[in-house]
């Protein structure tokens, strides 16, 4: 393979091409595959740097590092100088001057990344960014990883339906996806409570009821309420998960009758019998798991195209 992606940072999937996403998505499936592994001649530190709570993309990425050959520079987000009010542009100059290469970043500012890969005049930080979510904004490998598995099941995204449903507006989830998979050549449909859908989404697919949809998806994308979001949101208070489940969640009656080729996506982690029955989880139809494992090669996918783009590791 000789079209490898090439990034400096890595914070959106919104500046990828379609055939720099199709690359990601072969390069992933290689490693998938046991294909060779690049082999580093210098040394890459890497810090993973989570302002907000992770379980599946924080080890994910130390997984995937793992497995390129990178050192991980242990960081403790919970008891770092950021609670002392270091800011973010700060911590990263720190790294930087202790010899970090690459950081992975999670925050729960939207577009926390700006300063640090568009430094303004005076300013020298030159570290490499991977965006691991920010905020309501983007979470591009939990995309790409989607895209993989998408990829792996159908072999195509030209014309699959895709229903995403549940809490749109506050899923940096939802947001990624419904773009890539637009400018992939699937139709994206919307479902969930009114309320949590956005008519800015409208440009991308349409908005239906669920029972409209359960019969006609190939991909069930369900998103986790983040009730972590909803301060001051009026729909909180009556919030109730068993009206949501009956509502808006996929419940025995609605998997029987999705078609039996569907994938039931989810990004985790899964309230259990509020977005789906909690005995689905590890159902057929589920791709949870292959969802989570896939996410270590699209990780080693994109952490190898900011090696390549910021020519560091000597990769060979
Ligand atoms: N999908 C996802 O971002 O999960 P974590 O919050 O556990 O990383």
């Amino acid at each position: 393979m000789d079209n490898f992606v090439a990034k400096s940072h890595f914070v959106s999937v919104e500046n990828l091409s379609v055939a720099e996403i199709n690359a990601l998505i072969q390069r992933a499936e290689f490693f998938k595959q046991g294909g060779q592994v690049p082999t580093l001649t210098k040394p890459v530190y890497v810090t993973n740097m989570f302002f907000e709570n992770s379980t599946r993309t924080h080890t994910s990425f130390a997984m995937a590092e793992k497995k390129l050959g990178l050192t991980e520079i242990p960081f403790d987000a919970a008891h770092s100088s950021r609670s002392k009010g270091e800011t973010m542009y700060d911590t990263c100059l720190v790294m930087n001057a202790l010899g970090v290469d690459l950081t992975v970043i999670r925050d729960s500012q939207n577009e926390y990344y700006e300063p640090l890969i568009h430094p303004t005049a005076g300013h020298h930080l030159s570290i490499g960014v991977v965006n691991a979510g920010d905020g309501s904004g983007q979470h591009p490998s939990q995309s790409l990883l989607d895209m993989m598995t998408i990829h792996e099941h159908f072999g195509t995204f030209a014309g699959l339906k895709v229903a995403i449903v549940g809490d749109i507006t506050n899923s940096r989830v939802a947001r990624s996806n419904m773009e890539i998979l637009t400018r992939l050549g699937a139709e994206v449909y919307f479902s969930g409570p009114e309320y949590w859908y956005d008519h800015s989404f409208d440009r991308y697919g349409k908005y239906l009821p669920l029972d409209e949809l359960v019969d006609q998806v190939d991909v069930m994308m369900l998103l986790r309420v983040q009730h972590e979001r909803h301060a001051g949101d009026a729909n909180e208070a009556s919030f109730d998960e068993a009206s949501y489940h009956a509502q808006y969640g996929i419940n025995h009656d609605r998997y029987e009758r999705l078609n039996p080729e569907c994938l039931i996506m989810h990004p985790g982690p899964i309230n259990h019998g509020v977005e789906l029955a909690g005995d689905l989880v590890e159902a057929p139809k589920s791709a949870f798991f292959r969802q989570m494992q896939n996410g270590v090669f699209m990780r080693m996918a994109m952490l190898e195209a900011v090696l390549r783009g910021r020519h560091i590791g000597g990769l060979q």
